[in-house]
């Protein structure tokens, strides 16, 4: 069973994935998804999505886009920086990437051509395998796909995926207008995983926040062959080692420091994003991370209007001054 950390855009970086490596890590990281045609174009922020520590070796290179050749050249681009491969954003259900060709729009063009993108990129990661002389992974996120989305339909678009080469699906199962609402329709992760048994990988995503949230999806699935955390992970960097304690039957007691830990993002902020990027990143991180908190509405409001990397340090200090019960958690 593998622990996945989810593609996040604005928050799947390099200063996340040392806060989570911090407590002991999971096995992948996927990246935030990383626009094609602007990597191509190398602007002046690409370096940055480009970064893969701290743990390069599990590094899954997520690409957006809405056409087939920068998404083929793009994944030459990222497999140069080495990690396990590249993933394609087939789920995306934001309505600004999807309504642009990209995302879950992959699912819903005709199969033929969603067919050529990932036949091409397949093509373009089998050269990288010969110049580099070492696999590179192709695998693909998606959901159930529209409203008036049909079992036959979801699993012919899921046969053309394995057909064509993609060894690992990660399926987040609903629809474009459920976005978060009800529970996840773990039933099709249960069903790809055992229609791919011996030729594809499965894992599943959604709603996972803690040991008992994953027994109750691996109930439903028990053929997947990974977990994958998004919104927990940014709430709680820590779950993974949490969930992971719970499995092994384990009794050690960790005590989390979580000002320290809100302290040290900042600082891995300022040192691997670009400062342009300082004040979205600290927002969006601390808009699940203060959630835990008793006046978490109260915490929040203080990282969301700072003006300073600084003022938002002491916004984390004053915050646990006031609240000094809050500050250690034994997990
Ligand atoms: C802030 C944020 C950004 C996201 N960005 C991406 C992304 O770049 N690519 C992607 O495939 N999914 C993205 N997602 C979706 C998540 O990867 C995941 O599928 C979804 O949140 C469900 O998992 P969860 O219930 O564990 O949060 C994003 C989700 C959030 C909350």
């Amino acid at each position: 069973m593998k622990f996945v950390c989810a593609p996040m855009a604005t928050l799947s970086h390099e200063a996340f994935r040392i806060l989570i490596e911090n407590f002991g890590g999971c096995d992948e990281y996927f990246t935030e998804m990383i626009n094609a045609p602007s990597l191509l174009n190398r602007g002046p922020f690409e370096k940055f999505y480009l970064l893969n520590g701290p743990a390069p070796e599990k590094i899954v290179w997520q690409l957006t886009g809405s056409e087939t050749k920068p998404l083929a050249e793009a994944a030459c681009i990222v497999c140069e920086k080495g990690g396990i491969g590249v993933d394609l954003n087939m789920g995306c259900s934001a309505p600004q990437i999807y309504k642009t060709g990209a995302g879950i729009s992959w699912m819903l063009k005709p199969l033929e051509e969603t067919k050529k993108t990932v036949r091409a990129v397949k093509d373009s990661l089998n050269l990288m395998e010969q110049k580099m002389n070492r696999h590179f992974r192709l695998s693909v996120k998606c959901r159930l796909g529209d409203e008036n989305f049909t079992e036959a339909g979801f699993l012919s678009f899921t046969d053309m995926l394995v057909e064509n080469g993609v060894e690992l699906i990660t399926l987040h199962p609903r629809t474009i207008k459920e976005k978060y609402r009800g529970l996840p329709r773990y039933e099709f992760v249960h069903k790809i995983s055992q229609r791919y048994k011996d030729v594809a990988q499965v894992y599943l995503n959604g709603c996972i926040k803690d040991f008992e949230s994953e027994s109750y999806a691996l109930q439903k699935c028990p053929g997947a062959d990974g977990v994958m955390i998004a919104r927990a992970a940014a709430e709680k960097p820590w779950i993974f080692r949490q969930i992971q304690k719970n499995h092994e039957h384990s009794a050690e007691e960790i005590s989390v420091d979580r000002m320290k830990t809100a302290l040290d993002f900042i600082d891995y902020v300022e040192k691997f994003q670009p400062k342009e990027f300082h004040k979205t990143r600290i927002q969006r991180f601390f808009s699940y991370y203060c959630k835990q908190f008793e006046f978490g509405h109260y915490f929040q409001t203080g990282m969301t209007n700072y003006k300073s990397n600084d003022e938002s340090r002491k916004t984390v200090i004053d915050y646990f001054s006031r609240q000094p019960h809050e500050q250690f958690l034994t997990i």
